[in-house]
């Protein structure tokens, strides 16, 4: 069970707004952060803003690393489905000063494995990763962490879960690809801070699961439920119920 306290939950009208603010601030106050960005369908609101609001702060990204969080194998560099393919139109290309740097998954250089182990050393080497923002998939997985995965694994190679192939589905990529890299807990978890977002009713089971029952990999969302500086920041779509009616 979580402590309500690390869950702001905001009008599902407002959140956009209110989470982009976050981020503007955190990098107006730290230029030199190291942030850890998913792509989907969550993120993007935040991304059509963040723009803007970093101009509004005049603030840019010069001193900043932008870290991937995970990417599909087997797909071509140009797909429009491929996460950095749509973190770089959706965000980056938007920007009017690139990141001081930009660390991938180098899927289309290298083998996976070897993609994997390079991307968990270039994270330690650039000091470890501030702030990880995340998505919440429908089977409870945290970037492609799918059910199964336990707080130990390091970034490697998984089989997708038939869900997370529907999303790519979603994306243009049919037939989809049966594997991804993805971050792995442990780095994730290491991390100074995370951010876990969730938005819309379709994410209010697995959301009432990651935060209410006992943390296990069979959800592992909930496995973030022991970082110290956890914060769940979800509309109240996701998290309709208020603390009263959870308690009572
Ligand atoms: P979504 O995906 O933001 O598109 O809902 C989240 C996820 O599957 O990690």
């Amino acid at each position: 069970m979580t402590d309500l306290d690390q869950v702001l939950s905001l009008p599902a009208g407002s959140w956009a707004d209110t989470v982009t603010g976050m981020l503007a601030d955190r990098l107006a106050g730290r230029p030199d952060l190291v942030v850890c960005l998913p792509t989907g369908s969550t993120p993007r609101p935040i991304y059509d803003r963040l723009p803007d609001a970093l101009r509004a702060r005049q603030v840019d990204l010069s001193a900043a690393t932008i870290v991937a969080l995970d990417e599909y194998v087997g797909l071509p560099s140009d797909h429009l489905a491929r996460c950095d393919v749509v973190l770089r139109t959706q965000l980056l290309d938007r920007l009017d000063v690139p990141p001081r740097r930009l660390v991938r998954l180098e899927v289309d250089a290298l083998e996976p494995e070897t993609a994997a182990a390079a991307f968990d050393e270039a994270i330690v080497a650039i000091g470890g990763l501030d702030l990880v923002l995340l998505g919440l998939g429908r089977n409870g997985h945290v970037a492609m962490n799918e059910p199964g995965s336990t707080a130990d694994t390091s970034t490697r190679v998984v089989e997708l879960a038939a869900a997370t192939r529907d999303v790519a589905i979603g994306y243009g990529a049919d037939p989809p690809p049966t594997h991804g890299l993805t971050m792995g807990l442990r780095q994730i978890l290491a991390a100074r801070e995370i951010w876990l977002l969730a938005t819309g009713a379709g994410k209010a089971a697995i959301l009432s699961r990651a935060l209410t029952e006992t943390p296990s990999a069979a959800v592992p969302a909930s496995l973030l439920l022991d970082h110290p500086a956890l914060h769940v920041i979800v509309d109240d779509a996701a998290w309709p119920m208020t603390a009263e009616c959870r308690q009572g």
